[in-house]
């Protein structure tokens, strides 16, 4: 099956789930968009990311003929994954489920976190997708503002970011988790500052490896892998913002397949 898995995030936080798509399956041709023109997504209203995430996901169906999408956007996940999944032709993959799955694997304790955007935390998605395992788990949710931006910024580390991650980590911290899930795929990116503020004792889980999984396992199910050996992937990014900055951050962030990247326009 030629056809490419279609990806997308508000911007450069899905690179990292691509990175784990890219290394778990190498033969698989990929077209990533990353909506930078309008992020963050985190603060907007539900209906407004859902009909981004519609336009999206749509706009990779029919203008590149994807085979499955995958939604590598906690907060797009939250607003609007029901309606991919029952509007779309194709499979729909989302990160809150893997990354759910994966938070009530890693903890002894049964003290759990998870962190993400205004939206996704305010959506409830985390409380329903940890409830749906079935373990035995205390969850506490915390909404970090302003990690999207530092991240769209390249701005990784540093006081200005540290001492905001001690404000907003405090209540994940002080509820004394021993797991914490980065629920916004960009926070992977922060994770050097969001460890050492939460300390060497909590493991902290990212949803992108997790994700990939999913991604393989599914397409395996239904018979949709591409066969190895033939022409080498082609990995497409489109970004809907300002390229040079695209392929710049990106470049760094992902890799050299982001010098390339192209325009997107919604339509
Ligand atoms: N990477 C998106 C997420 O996983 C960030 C959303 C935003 O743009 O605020 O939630």
């Amino acid at each position: 099956m030629d056809r490419p898995i279609g990806m997308f995030d508000s911007g450069f936080g899905g690179l990292t789930v691509a990175r784990a798509l890219i290394d778990l399956l190498p033969d698989e041709h990929l077209v990533y968009i990353g909506d930078t023109g309008r992020y963050p997504y985190g603060p907007r209203p539900q209906e407004e990311v859902r009909e981004f995430a519609r336009q999206i996901a749509w706009s990779l169906v029919k203008d590149f003929d994807v085979k499955a999408v995958v939604v590598a956007c906690n907060t797009a996940s939250a607003a609007a994954l029901d309606d991919l999944k029952a509007e779309l032709p194709v499979p729909v993959i989302d990160v809150v489920e893997p990354g759910a799955d994966a938070l009530v694997r890693a903890t002894r304790s049964g003290h759990v976190g998870v962190i993400g955007t205004v939206g996704t935390i305010g959506s409830g998605a985390y409380d329903r997708a940890v409830a749906a395992t079935g373990a035995d788990v205390q969850l506490t949710a915390a909404a970090c503002p302003g990690f999207v931006e530092f991240v769209e910024r390249g701005q990784t580390h540093g006081e200005e970011v540290t001492i905001l991650a001690e404000r907003l980590l405090a209540p994940v911290k002080d509820a004394g988790v021993d797991s914490l899930l980065l629920g916004c795929t960009h926070y992977p990116y922060l994770a050097r500052v969001i460890g050492e503020v939460m300390g060497p004792d909590v493991v902290l889980v990212s949803s992108a490896d997790e994700t990939a999984f999913v991604a393989r396992d599914e397409l395996a199910r239904l018979g949709l892998l591409r066969a190895p050996g033939g022409e080498v992937a082609e990995h497409r990014f489109l970004s809907s913002g300002d390229i040079s900055w695209f392929a710049d951050l990106g470049g760094r962030l992902l890799g050299p397949e982001l010098r390339g990247a192209l325009q997107w326009h919604p339509n």
